[in-house]
């Protein structure tokens, strides 16, 4: 069973409209796409802005529909982005012959993390590991993202 956070009229029409396409569409074997909110786009615009990204992890981040960029997925229904996925996924054993210290670190993201993060109110799930934040504290508002069941920042260099 799903469970779903209804905030305001106009999610409860979108859940009722999906549930509607479900039944209509699943025996066609229609697929219907969510598209990106507007909102949560530019959220995610300034948050990439204050990120570091040497080896362009997140290149496919233009454009105006935010649910189509990589590792990023939104609720299939309501089209909220409901996860990012950033977990730097450069081989992690430094026993691996292939780990290279220089390709690890070009891998990684660091930078800031914009608090742009807080407009994105059904995101559950935020995975920064292995990356490279050089120390920077725990964002404080962190603790604000209400919805978050899932959080994974190890291995990326936060202190605090
Ligand atoms: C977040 O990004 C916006 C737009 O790029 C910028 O104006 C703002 O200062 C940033 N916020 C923080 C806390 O760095
Ligand atoms: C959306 O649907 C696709 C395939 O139908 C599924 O793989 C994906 O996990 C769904 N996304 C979410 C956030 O539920
Ligand atoms: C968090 O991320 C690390 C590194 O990617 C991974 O090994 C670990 O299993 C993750 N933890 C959880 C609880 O998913």
């Amino acid at each position: 069973m799903k469970i779903y956070h209804l905030n305001n009229i106009s999610d409860f029409l979108l859940l009722l409209l999906c549930f509607l396409g479900d039944i209509g569409l699943a025996s066609t074997g229609v697929k219907v796409k969510p598209i990106c909110i507007e909102e949560e786009r530019k959220a995610l615009v300034s948050f990439k802005e204050d990120l570091t990204d040497p080896s362009r992890r997140l290149s496919s981040w233009v454009g105006h529909d935010c649910c189509q960029w990589e590792r990023i997925s939104c609720n299939n229904c309501t089209g909220h982005v409901a996860k990012i996925d950033l977990r730097n996924t450069y081989p992690h054993s430094t026993a691996d012959e292939k780990w290279d210290d220089m390709e690890y670190e070009q891998s990684c993201l660091g930078g800031k993390i914009n608090s742009s993060l807080l407009s994105l109110k059904h995101l559950y799930y935020l995975d920064l590991s292995w990356n490279n934040f050089e120390g920077i504290h725990i964002p404080k508002f962190f603790g604000e993202l209400k919805t978050l069941r899932y959080l994974n920042i190890s291995f990326a260099v936060f202190a605090g």
